[in-house]
């Protein structure tokens, strides 16, 4: 039987082992989303400064991190990109592909994405009923 029940008044965050798990987790998820022909375009041209900004705000802001993420609310961030369902799909599996690598627990990758599904609304771009 595992007793750990520490681990339930830890974040997700500290769990799977804090910032060096993450920014592994982070190299990672670059990689995958840029080696994908689906959505390398949509970064075409992002600084690289914001583009790391981009995937820690992801990861650490939906394993509970402690991140004061400043920037942008999502859906702003996200507005006139045309991001259609299956690209936000795309991205939701290139992170558990790095969490999965990294050895993250299933647990844990559940919550991640459940986290990241709520999201959805404000970054996939809904087509308003034309008019
Ligand atoms: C799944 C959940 C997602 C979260 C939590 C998220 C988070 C963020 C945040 C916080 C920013 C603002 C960065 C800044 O202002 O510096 C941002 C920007 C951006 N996101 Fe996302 N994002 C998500 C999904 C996506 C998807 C699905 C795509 C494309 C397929 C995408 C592409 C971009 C791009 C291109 C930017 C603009 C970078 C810039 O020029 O500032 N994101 N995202």
């Amino acid at each position: 039987m595992t007793n750990q029940p520490d681990l339930e008044e830890r974040s997700d965050y500290a769990a799977v082992g804090g910032g060096p798990a993450i920014a592994a987790v982070v190299d990672r998820f670059y990689v995958l989303v840029l080696a994908d022909d689906r959505l390398r375009g949509f970064f075409d041209g992002v600084e690289m400064v914001r583009l790391k900004r981009h995937q820690v705000a992801l990861v650490s802001q939906v394993m509970g991190g402690p991140v004061s993420y400043a920037g942008r609310d999502l859906r702003e961030a996200h507005e006139g990109m045309s991001i259609s369902p299956e690209d936000f799909v795309s991205v939701a599996e290139h992170l558990v592909t790095a969490l999965t690598d990294a050895g993250v627990e299933p647990a844990i990758i559940d919550r991640v994405v459940a986290t990241i599904a709520g999201t959805e609304a404000d970054i996939v771009e809904t087509r308003p009923a034309a008019g």
